[in-house]
Formats: structure tokens, C-alpha cells, sequence
């Protein structure tokens, strides 16, 4: 038995790894087992900039039977496992906090299938999303959700995150495409969940409350995907604006009109500014919307003009103007999709939220951004995916002394998000850097109860532990 106080602190006592480390090695031979502190190293944190603890153990599993094997071991020894794939999160939700073992699954990259006829993709957690996206292509297919990390995020997180993308206004996001897994539990048992059909109502929802479940619960070795059938044409629509309120305005038009655009993302002018070494962008601009509708030739003329009337009738717009080609479209994409590295250059510091609120609502929480950064003088720019109202607002700061005031613009803005009819995260999750945060949304039993279902499928609370539960001592609200 580890002494209490250890395993208060969420830690396994060295005995407790050692033997775990022998076990594993024993199980899975040890070329998957690494426990070298610079190879571990590697493992402690993802893109969330919080440092982790370095792992003690590494298992690089390439099997189900070693998931499993390793959940086991880590239950027998009582030692923490942190799952992981690609590690590309940004709420934490892969970060090492207790030490004990990281379980690597980037190793399991298998498309098994693509099925044409059931509209169905079963693949394995390590295989990397963009990769997904050519595959399903190259049949015709299409598998939506677009984090725009895709090019080096893999399916097992989005999954455990449920992640989105620019895409979600029209087809939804991760939560909407899973529709079974095979999941291995602490304890190392396996079980199928789920179906391969669209329909099915039989009995709860286990795979809904797995997606989203940052790793706490259960560990995919192979997920069940619904596909659609690829759109025929895509066509890119940029609108200036003179300044944020008038896009915000503009988003809220578009929803009311009934267009369904695949994407409505929004940048500030601080965010286009960051951008301007990749594309030249209207130097009057003060926000933008990247607008991107698809579908057959018939359907986005009409959508194209109508979506360009809308927008010239409002208020504060300089101009509407459609990608000329293919190039310039990807250039457009890619200085989007390089907006969280880009920005993260403007300063020593950054934190970058991604909260949501209700559509209608996308105006009001722009004007409540302003207020807070003229309240507590931190510097801000915000972009995202308005059509969603889900706004990566980041907060910039060079100076270790600005930290508090940053700590009070975030507490401003969970607070107005929730004011507004909100949530918190709409995609990044809650993992650590919003934990202190939960209980701005939810009462206290809400949280009781899903704290009651964690410890139903990890009563040693071993499995990702210090995730989305706010722990003892953080701020309560
Ligand atoms: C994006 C990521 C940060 O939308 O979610 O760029
Ligand atoms: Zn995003």
C-alpha cells in the first residue's frame, strides 16, 4: 500500500512504478516500455504550454492487448496513466501531472476500412486526421471535422476531445461522426460500444459520453466513423469590414437568412494584422469573415449571391470579394489555419480560450471582449468560428507582473460567456487549464454527478487524473 498522503497528491510512490515498469516490460517486451528520462521527457506536456511532470514510464503501445495489458498493470499498481495521442491539445487534457505512465497510442495508424456502402471509416487513434480526410476523399467520401491542427492531430483526440474545426457550422463536429469504439477500461477490460448504423437507440449513450470524456474514462483502440458523401464544389467568399462589430452583425445575418455556409470564421484586426506577412489583406480591414460554402454548381451560385447581397445590405462593410482560384483559397486557408502559431509570436505569453455562446449572441460577446480588455488593460485579439459563436479570444502579455490581470480578463470572460447563454469550451476541452473554471457553468451537483461517474469507470481516479475536475484549493466560484 502507498502511504495516503502520497496518493492524496495524485503521485504513485517509487515502489509502486518500479514494480509497474517491471510488469509492463515483462508483458509487452521492452522495446514499447521506455523509462529514460530524456525519452520521457518528450511525453510531459502537449500544445497547452503548461509544463508537465516528466513520466516515469512511456508505453508506446501498437495493440489493443497492449492498452489493455498497460490499464491493467496500471490498476494492480496503482499508478497513474496519462493517455495520449498526437499531443497536440491545448487545454492539457495529454499533460503528464502525476508522473506514473504515459500510454502513447500514435503507434496504432491503421485505416482498416473505408466502406462506400455503409458510408463508414474504422480507424485506429494514432492515424493523423488530415490523413483521414485524403483517404475518404480519394473515395469520394468525406469525414468533416477539420481541427486546424489536422495536418499532425490524430483521430484518438479528437475523439477524446471532441474536437471541431471551421467546418462545423454546416456538418457538426467529432461527436457527430463517432459512432462506436472498441475501449479498454481501467482494470484492462475491453469493450465494444456503439453500432455501425446511423440509427440506434439501444440503451445509454456510452459512446457519447466517451467522445469528449478528455481521457478520463476509457482509452480508444479503434473507432467506428460515419462518412458523407464528398460536396462537389467549394467556393471562398472574404468580407472586409470596417471593424468587428460590423462582422459580428454580419454572422448574425447570415444565420437569421437560413444560408448554411460549411464555414463563417472571423478575425479581428489585431489577428489580421498577425496575418499580413502570409496574405496581403485590405489595409482599411478591421475584421473579416472567411466564408465557405460547397455543394453542387447549382446551389453555391445561389448561395454565393445571396450570402454576397446579405453582406453588401450591412452595415460597415468595405468590401465582398470571392477567391479567384484554388490558390488563392489555400494560401487564405493556411494563413487561417496558422493563426495559433502565428499569434503566439506576438508575445512572450499566450492564452487562448474558445468559448462559446449562442449564435445571435456573437455581437454581444465582441463587446464585452473590448470591455474587459479596457477594464484590465490586457492586451487581446480574438478569431474563430463566429458562425458557431465559438470565439478563440487570446490573451497576450509579456510581463510575468501581468499575470493576475490576465487571470482576471479570463474570469471576465467565462463569466460574460455564461451570462450571454454559454459554455465554456466549445472544442479544446476543459483538461487543466480550465478546471478552476467548471464551476462558473456548472452547480455543484452536476459536477457531483459526473465526478460519481468517473469514479464508476476509475474508482482509483488513476486514469488522466487532475483533468476537468476543479481539485481542492482552486478558486471556487
Ligand atoms: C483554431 C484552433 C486553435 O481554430 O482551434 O485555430
Ligand atoms: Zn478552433
Amino acid at each position: 500500500m502507498q502511504p495516503p498522503e502520497v496518493r492524496r497528491r495524485g503521485q504513485a510512490a517509487q515502489a509502486a512504478v518500479d514494480r509497474a515498469k517491471i510488469d509492463l516490460e515483462r508483458r509487452l517486451g521492452p522495446s514499447k516500455v521506455m523509462t529514460s528520462p530524456d525519452a520521457c521527457a518528450s511525453y510531459a506536456s502537449d500544445e497547452s504550454d503548461i509544463a508537465g511532470r516528466v513520466p516515469d514510464i512511456v508505453v508506446l503501445a501498437e495493440s489493443r492487448e497492449d492498452v489493455m495489458a498497460t490499464l491493467e498493470v496500471a490498476e494492480a499498481r496503482e499508478v497513474p496513466v496519462t493517455p495520449r495521442a498526437a499531443g497536440t491539445g491545448r487545454t492539457g487534457g495529454a499533460v503528464c501531472v502525476a508522473g506514473g505512465i504515459v500510454l502513447a497510442t500514435h503507434a496504432l495508424r491503421d485505416i482498416k476500412e473505408i466502406d462506400r456502402d455503409d458510408l463508414v471509416a474504422v480507424v485506429q487513434p494514432g492515424v493523423v486526421t488530415g490523413d483521414l480526410h485524403a483517404a475518404c476523399e480519394k473515395e469520394g467520401l468525406f469525414y468533416p471535422p477539420d481541427p486546424n491542427s489536422l495536418e499532425t492531430c490524430m483521430i484518438g483526440g479528437n475523439v477524446a476531445e471532441n474536437a471541431g474545426g471551421p467546418r462545423a457550422f454546416k456538418y457538426g463536429v467529432t461527436r457527430e461522426y463517432v459512432l462506436g469504439m472498441d475501449a479498454c477500461f481501467m482494470g484492462g477490460r475491453a469493450m465494444r460500444v456503439g453500432k455501425r448504423t446511423v440509427k440506434g437507440v439501444t440503451g445509454y449513450d456510452v459512446t457519447a459520453l466517451l467522445v469528449g470524456s478528455e481521457g478520463t474514462l476509457g482509452v480508444f483502440t479503434e473507432v467506428t466513423l460515419r462518412l458523407v458523401p464528398k460536396p462537389q464544389e467549394i467556393a471562398t467568399i472574404l468580407a472586409i469590414f470596417e471593424d468587428v462589430h460590423a462582422s459580428g452583425a454580419a454572422v448574425s445575418a447570415i444565420v437569421r437568412a437560413g444560408l448554411v455556409p460549411r464555414c463563417l470564421e472571423l478575425l479581428d484586426r489585431a489577428t489580421i494584422d498577425a496575418v499580413r506577412a502570409q496574405v496581403s489583406i485590405d489595409p482599411r480591414a478591421g475584421a473579416l469573415l472567411l466564408i465557405e460554402v460547397d455543394g453542387d454548381a447549382a446551389l453555391i451560385e445561389t448561395q454565393v449571391a445571396r450570402m454576397g447581397e446579405l453582406l453588401l445590405a450591412g452595415k460597415g462593410v468595405i468590401d465582398v470579394v470571392a477567391a479567384q482560384d484554388a490558390a488563392q483559397r489555400s494560401r487564405l486557408w493556411a494563413a487561417r489555419r496558422a493563426l495559433s502559431p502565428a499569434t503566439r509570436k506576438l508575445a512572450r505569453h499566450k492564452l487562448s480560450e474558445d468559448v462559446v455562446v449562442p449564435r445571435s449572441r456573437v455581437a454581444d460577446l465582441l463587446a464585452r471582449v473590448d470591455r474587459i480588455g479596457e477594464e484590465t488593460r490586457v492586451r487581446h485579439l480574438t478569431y474563430g468560428h463566429a458562425g458557431d459563436g465559438n470565439l478563440h479570444v487570446n490573451f497576450l502579455w509579456d510581463d510575468d507582473a501581468e499575470r493576475p490581470a490576465v487571470e482576471r480578463a479570463i474570469e471576465l470572460l467565462m463569466r460574460a460567456t455564461i451570462e450571454l447563454g454559454g459554455t465554456l469550451s466549445g472544442e479544446h476541452g476543459i483538461g487543466l487549464t480550465k478546471a478552476a473554471y467548471l464551476p462558473i457553468e456548472q452547480p455543484s451537483d452536476l459536477i457531483e454527478l459526473q465526478r460519481s461517474v468517473k469514479r464508476v469507470f476509475d474508482p482509483k481516479d488513476l486514469l488522466n487524473p487532475g483533468k476537468i475536475f476543479p481539485t481542492q484549493g482552486h478558486r471556487q466560484c
